[in-house]
C-alpha cells in the first residue's frame, strides 16, 4: 500500500512557534510517531504532505524512505491528499493518517486494511460526545452513505455518534478522479477529503468501517492540553507493558519512558524516574525516586538510590550507586562498584570494587580495582585549553580532598595522604603526600577585640 501522512496543519492553538506535528509525545515529535507506525505496515511509498513551517518539519523528520509533497495553502484535507497524488506508487490501497494523531497502533491499521481490501474503509469511533467530528451517515441498513462535518450537519446528523477519525484506506486507481471531483461549496469553503465516500457509494464500491482497541488510539492533539493528555495515555501504556512484562513499578502513574526500556526479571522502579534513549536494566536492577537515566545500561543486581543522574554510561553487575551520583557520557563501571553522592564521573573507567562515596569529580580516568577514592577527591583534568588523563592503578587508597592534576599516575597499591595535591607521578606501594607539616604554636593568643 502507499501511505499519505497529512501534517500541513498550522496548530494555532498550541500557541507555539514550533510546527504542531513536531510537538514531542514521549520525547519522540507527533509526526515522528505516525511515520515509525507507518513504516513498521512496509508501504511501497510514504508520503508526508506538509506546510506550515516546512523547513524545519522536513529537517526535523528527514529519511530516505519519505516522499515530501507540498501544500503552500491548506484547503482541506481533500486538497492536501491531492497534493500527495503525483508521488504515489501503483499499490491498490493508499491508507491516509494524520501527522497530529500519534498513538494509532499498526495492529488497527491492519484490520482497517483488511477491511478497505475491495473497496474503501473509515477507521470510526462512537464518542459520547462526537462533537466537532465529521459523522458517519448509515442507511436503514446500517450501510455508510457519507459522511457529514459538524458544521454542514443537520441536527439529525449531529446527534449521531459515530465518527469519523480522518484514518481511512482507498483504493489508489479511484483517486486521481475522485480528487477532480471534490468540491469546496461547503460551510467551511475547504476540499473534504471525507466527500469520496458518497462518491465511492455512487459507485457501488464497499465502503467498510473498522474500530481502534482503544479510543486513544485516534484521538489528535490540537493544544497542549491534549498533548498533555496523550502524553499520560501513552506513559500508561508503556508502564503496563513493563508490569505485564515482571517489572515492578512503584506507581505506573509516575514514570516517564522517552525511548526504548528493556529490562530482565525481577526489576523494580520507584517512583518519578525518567528513561531517555535506550535502557537497558538487566536481572534484580533497582531504581530509586527520581531518577533519569538516558542512554544506559546497567549490570545485574545493581541498586541506585534516589536522584541520581546518568547519560551514556555502562554500569556493572552488583554496584551500587547514588543517591544524588552523577555518571557522564563515557562512563564505565565494573563490578560491585560504589558511587555516592555528590560524585560526578565522566569519561573515566572504574574497575571493580572500586569505592568513590562522596563528593569527588572524576573526568578522563582510568582507575584499576579495589581502589578507594576518598570524600572530596578531584581529577583536574583540564587546563583552561586541553584535557589530560589522570591513571590510578589497582589498590590504590587516595586520602580525602586530593587534586590528581593531570597527566599523572598513581602506581599499584600507593596511597595518597589527604590534602595532597599530586603534580608529579606516585609511585607503586609507597606513601605520598604534599601536605605542609602540621605546626602548633604554643602560647598563641587570638586577637582581642580592641576596647574603645
Ligand atoms: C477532519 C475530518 C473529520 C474528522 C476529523 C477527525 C475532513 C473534511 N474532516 O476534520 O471528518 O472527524 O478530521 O479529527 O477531512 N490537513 C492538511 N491540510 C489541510 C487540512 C488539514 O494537511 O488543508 C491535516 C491537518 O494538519 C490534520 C488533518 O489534516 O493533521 C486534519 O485536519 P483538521 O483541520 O484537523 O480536520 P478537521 O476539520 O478536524
Ligand atoms: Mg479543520
Amino acid at each position: 500500500m502507499n501511505i499519505v501522512i497529512l501534517a500541513a496543519g498550522q496548530g494555532k492553538r498550541m500557541h507555539s512557534n514550533l510546527p504542531k506535528v513536531l510537538h514531542p509525545i514521549a520525547g519522540k515529535a507527533l509526526a515522528q510517531h505516525v511515520i515509525d507506525t507507518a513504516r513498521s505496515l512496509a508501504p511501497e511509498k510514504l508520503v508526508v504532505v506538509y506546510g506550515h513551517g516546512g523547513d524545519v518539519v522536513r529537517a526535523t523528520l528527514a529519511a530516505p524512505d519519505i516522499a515530501w509533497a507540498e501544500q503552500a495553502r491548506q484547503l482541506g484535507t481533500g486538497h492536501a491528499v491531492a497534493q500527495a497524488l503525483p508521488h504515489l506508487g501503483p499499490a491498490a490501497q493508499t491508507l491516509v493518517l494524520y501527522g497530529d494523531v500519534p498513538l494509532t497502533t499498526a495492529a488497527t491499521l491492519k484490520r482497517l486494511l483488511q477491511a478497505g481490501k475491495d473497496g474503501l474503509a473509515i477507521l470510526t469511533v462512537d464518542l459520547a460526545d462526537p462533537s466537532g467530528y465529521g459523522r458517519i451517515v448509515r442507511d436503514e441498513s446500517g450501510q455508510v452513505r457519507r459522511i457529514v462535518e459538524q458544521k454542514d450537519a443537520t441536527e439529525a446528523e449531529k446527534a449521531i455518534r459515530e465518527i469519523n477519525t480522518g484514518i481511512m484506506v482507498m483504493p489508489t486507481a479511484r483517486l486521481s478522479e475522485w480528487m477532480g471531483k471534490l468540491k469546496n461549496d461547503n460551510a467551511q469553503g475547504e476540499y473534504y477529503l471525507t466527500d469520496i465516500v458518497a462518491l465511492a457509494v455512487a459507485e457501488g464500491l464497499p465502503v467498510r468501517t473498522a474500530q481502534p482497541e482503544g479510543e486513544w488510539e485516534v484521538l489528535g492533539v490540537n493544544s497542549k492540553v491534549q498533548l498533555a493528555e496523550l502524553e499520560r495515555q501513552h506513559q500508561r501504556n508503556l508502564a503496563g507493558l513493563l508490569l505485564v512484562a515482571g517489572v515492578r513499578l512503584a506507581d505506573p502513574e509516575r514514570i516517564d519512558i522517552r525511548g526504548e526500556l528493556s529490562h530482565g526479571r525481577d526489576v523494580f522502579v520507584d517512583v518519578g524516574c525518567v528513561f531517555e534513549g535506550r535502557v537497558e536494566l538487566a536481572d534484580a536492577v533497582e531504581v530509586g525516586p527520581y531518577c533519569v537515566l538516558k542512554n544506559v545500561k546497567v549490570g545485574a543486581g545493581t541498586r541506585i538510590a534516589a536522584f541520581c543522574h546518568f547519560e551514556d554510561a555502562v554500569i556493572g553487575p552488583d554496584g551500587a550507586l547514588g543517591p544524588y551520583a552523577r555518571l557522564r557520557p563515557g562512563t564505565e563501571l565494573g563490578p560491585e562498584v560504589h558511587v555516592g553522592n555528590f560524585v560526578e564521573i565522566k569519561k573515566s573507567v572504574i574497575g571493580a570494587q572500586s569505592k568513590a562515596n562522596h563528593l569527588a569529580y572524576i573526568g578522563d580516568a582510568e582507575i584499576g580495582q579495589r581502589v578507594n577514592v576518598g570524600a572530596g577527591t578531584i581529577t583536574c583534568n583540564y587546563d583552561g585549553a586541553n584535557k589530560f588523563k589522570t591513571v590510578i592503578e589497582d589498590d590504590v587508597f587516595i586520602g580525602s580532598d586530593t587534586q590528581l592534576v593531570a597527566p599523572v599516575r598513581v602506581g599499584r597499591g600507593a596511597t595518597l595522604g589527604a590534602g595532597t595535591t599530586l603534580t608529579k607521578d606516585a609511585p607503586a606501594g609507597e606513601l605520598t603526600f604534599s601536605r605542609p607539616r602540621q605546626v602548633t604554636l604554643s602560647g598563641w593568643q587570638r586577637p582581642q577585640k580592641a576596647k574603645k
